[in-house]
């Protein structure tokens, strides 16, 4: 396998994690490039769950080496959490994984002021998953963030989190926030710091010696291309580039060395946290819940659901430069009578056939549909394209069309081997 890249196609959770399991097989380094612990990848292993947030899926390989880009941002304490968790589970992390000396650091007070931001915002909010992502991110564009390499260094962290910590509790105390201790937070993440120290390393350049000797890279995305910072239904988005681009960004391999963007989306859509979902519906979504499905990784909220959004995808393939879809999930809609898939969107005498950026206009969009029979049999056993119902193939060729890339996978389950590679 050359080197892939791999993003969400939708609004995230597109079961990204399994995938990227999958075609860790065929590489030999896997890098997480941006967002943080916001992000909640399911993979198994057998009858294992694993769920990981910051630590690249890749991890649950044997001999693969796994690396946090200098893109996405670490919360040190919660780091050290996942891989003291994983251990527990007897999963080698030693040896296995590297962290880029740039990535910026996720502090308490950068948790404290995404809570408090919310609470002002009101009916407003975003939905966020509380765990910073944001004002780490604000930090990093407005030049007063710290990085691992600062965390690092005892008297630096010191000075520059004593100013920090200064300043965020003048603006923790107007939000009406609660304000934190120095000697706590620095205790703390020193603490943390110390425990990764191992694992930290200059990860462009070992990217780069690797990559001269041969070696293949997944670039593992996370969130989806809707949450994208830039791409995204903007503000309803997290703060970083989930789209291919920010794999060269987040882990300073160019893209002239990037050999194809895979594109990873349910086969019908869901969203968690707010903002526009235009085939929202309620009863696909208790269909869902009903079947103990579309609970988040991360939150443990309940997922919005809805229909296949082809208009969106189609966006997504172009933003992204797809050229191959995984598609997973089959298997939600083997009940179903009927599928609906969205390929246009309607606003009063208006119509759409793409996302207008102006996110009032997009709330206001009512989806036009198309309508497939749906095959009422179950998929999960599905192992080969031909012993998938012939409507199954019909509607997973059509949503790859309208999306305008080819079908290379196809998921009717979570395990390994629930995989139909065509
Ligand atoms: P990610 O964030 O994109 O990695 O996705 P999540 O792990 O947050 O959510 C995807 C969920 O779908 C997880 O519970 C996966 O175990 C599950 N999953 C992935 N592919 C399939 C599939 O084809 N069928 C079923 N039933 N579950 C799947
Ligand atoms: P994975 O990698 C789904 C959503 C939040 C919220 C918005 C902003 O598992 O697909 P943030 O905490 O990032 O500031 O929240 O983005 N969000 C996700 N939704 N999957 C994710 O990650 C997400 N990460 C963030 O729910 O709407
Ligand atoms: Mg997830």
């Amino acid at each position: 396998m050359p080197n892939t890249i791999l993003v969400g196609a939708q609004w995230g959770d597109e079961g990204k994690g399994k995938i990227i399991d999958v075609l860790t097989e065929d590489a030999d380094i896997v890098v997480r490039t941006q967002g943080g612990n916001n992000a909640g990848h399911t993979v198994f292993v057998g009858k294992q769950k694993y769920v990981v947030h910051l630590i690249p899926s890749g991890i649950l390989r044997k001999g693969k080496l796994c690396v946090i880009g200098n893109g996405v941002v670490i919360d040190p304490i919660g780091l050290v959490r996942e891989i003291e968790g994983l251990k527990a589970l007897r999963v080698k992390v030693d040896g296995g994984l590297l962290i880029s000396e740039t990535a910026h650091v996720v502090l308490p007070y950068h948790r404290e002021l995404d809570t408090q931001r919310e609470i002002l915002k009101g009916k407003n909010r975003i939905g966020t998953t509380k765990r910073g992502i944001g004002p780490a991110y604000s930090d990093k564009a407005a030049r007063t963030g710290l990085r691992v390499i600062d965390l690092l260094n005892e008297t630096r962290f010191e000075q520059v989190l004593r100013k920090r910590i200064k300043e965020n509790n003048e603006i923790l105390k107007a939000l009406g926030g609660k304000t934190l201790s120095f000697k706590k937070v620095h205790e703390t993440n020193r603490e943390a710091g110390d425990y990764l120290r191992p694992y930290v390393a200059n990860t462009v350049v070992r990217l780069h010696e690797a990559s001269r000797k041969g070696a293949r890279i997944l670039f593992e995305g996370a969130q989806g291309t809707f949450l994208d910072i830039d791409h995204g239904t903007y503000p309803y988005v997290t703060s970083s580039n989930t789209t291919s681009g920010g794999a060269c960004t987040g882990s300073g391999m160019p893209p002239n060395r990037m050999d194809r963007v895979v594109g990873v989306m349910k086969a019908y859509t869901t969203r968690v946290g707010e903002g526009p979902l235009p085939t929202e519906d309620s009863d696909i979504a208790d269909l869902l819940h009903g079947m103990g499905r579309e609970f988040g990784a991360t939150t443990g909220r309940a997922r919005r659901c809805g229909w296949f959004d082809a208009v969106a995808t189609r966006h997504a393939s172009m933003v992204n430069g797809i050229d191959e879809f995984a598609v997973t999930n089959l298997d939600g809609l083997d009940t179903l009578e009927r599928i609906k898939v969205c390929v246009g969107y309607r606003s009063g005498s208006k119509q759409y056939d793409y996302i207008p950026n102006d996110i009032e206009v997009f709330s206001e969009c009512k989806p036009i549909y198309t309508e497939f029979p749906g095959w009422r049999v179950s998929t999960e056993g599905a192992r080969t394209w031909r012993q998938l119902p012939v409507n199954a193939r019909r509607y997973l060729k059509a949503i790859a069309d309208f999306a305008c890339a080819e079908l290379s996978i196809a998921s009717v389950g979570p395990a390994r081997e629930q995989t139909i590679m065509l």
